[in-house]
């Protein structure tokens, strides 16, 4: 049977103004892999994300999911297709409980209330957040708030899940938690594509990395290739990883 990647973006470039935020940039993502998405402050990760769910419109290129084309589809679109996400910033219904808040992504394939409340609940177990169902979601600890924007994602009943930095902000403790749920989700059939800052987490993870900076792929492959290769670590790990590192 011939491979076909679940996510290929092909050639894809965006510009704002002046700016070439993401520049020729062609990757793919196979069903089952968890890739991960690296590169410094800046260097056109959400952008990828926000292309990819239809945020945006690449001014070039092509974004193939399941062999069809889905630029120039709306994200609720794109999210019926079967791609979820989070943000970066997490912004809950803060006076909805976090039960409320999972079941507006359930709503997505069901407009029957116990349909989606059952889903919620089920996810809500599937990221360790269960027993925070009926709190307020504006109270929750950050590692909770990161669970309910996974949450709120998997509701959707998502295929391909890309997750934008839920890392960020925890302690190591708390990181290695949300380690086993991201292992979690994939055991349970979602492909998933991470941008991560913390660069340990993300290369324990992922399968195949892609390095991405001023918008251009400069290296892709398994994490302990790409982190030896001399451009990557110039460009992005530096010095302090290499330390890390001995
Ligand atoms: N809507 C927009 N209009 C103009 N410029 C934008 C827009 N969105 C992003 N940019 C610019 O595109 C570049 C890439 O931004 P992006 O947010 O994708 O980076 P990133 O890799 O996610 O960075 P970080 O690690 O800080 O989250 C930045 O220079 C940013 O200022
Ligand atoms: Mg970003």
């Amino acid at each position: 049977m011939p491979h076909r990647a679940l996510l290929e973006l092909r050639n894809v470039t965006i510009k704002f103004g002046g700016l070439i935020a993401v520049n020729d940039l062609s990757f793919t993502v196979n069903e089952g892999e968890i890739v991960g998405l690296i590169g410094p402050n800046g260097a056109g990760k959400t952008t990828v994300f926000n292309l990819i769910s239809g945020v945006y419109r690449p001014t070039k290129g092509e974004i193939y999911f399941n062999g069809e084309n889905i630029v120039g589809l709306k994200p609720y679109q794109v999210c019926q297709k079967g791609i979820g996400r989070t943000f970066q910033l997490v912004k809950p219904f803060g006076n909805k409980t976090v039960l409320y808040n999972v079941m507006v992504g359930a709503f997505l394939h069901t407009n029957n209330t116990h349909v989606s409340r059952e889903k919620a609940l089920e996810v809500l177990k599937l990221v360790g957040l269960h027993h925070r169902k009926d709190m307020l979601a504006k109270n929750l600890t950050i590692v909770d708030r990161k669970k309910l924007e996974v949450a709120k994602a998997l509701a959707t009943e998502p295929k391909l899940l890309l997750l934008d930095e839920v890392l960020a902000g925890l302690n190591p403790a708390e990181v290695n938690e949300a380690i086993e749920v991201i292992k979690r989700i994939h055991r349970a059939g979602v492909t998933i594509l991470l941008i991560e800052h913390v660069l340990k987490a993300a290369m324990a993870l992922s399968q195949r990395v892609v390095v991405i900076d001023y918008g251009r792929k400069i290296a892709e492959g398994p994490p302990e290739e790409v982190t030896n290769n001399p451009e990557v670590i110039k460009a992005y790990l530096g010095e302090r990883y290499g330390a890390a590192r001995n």
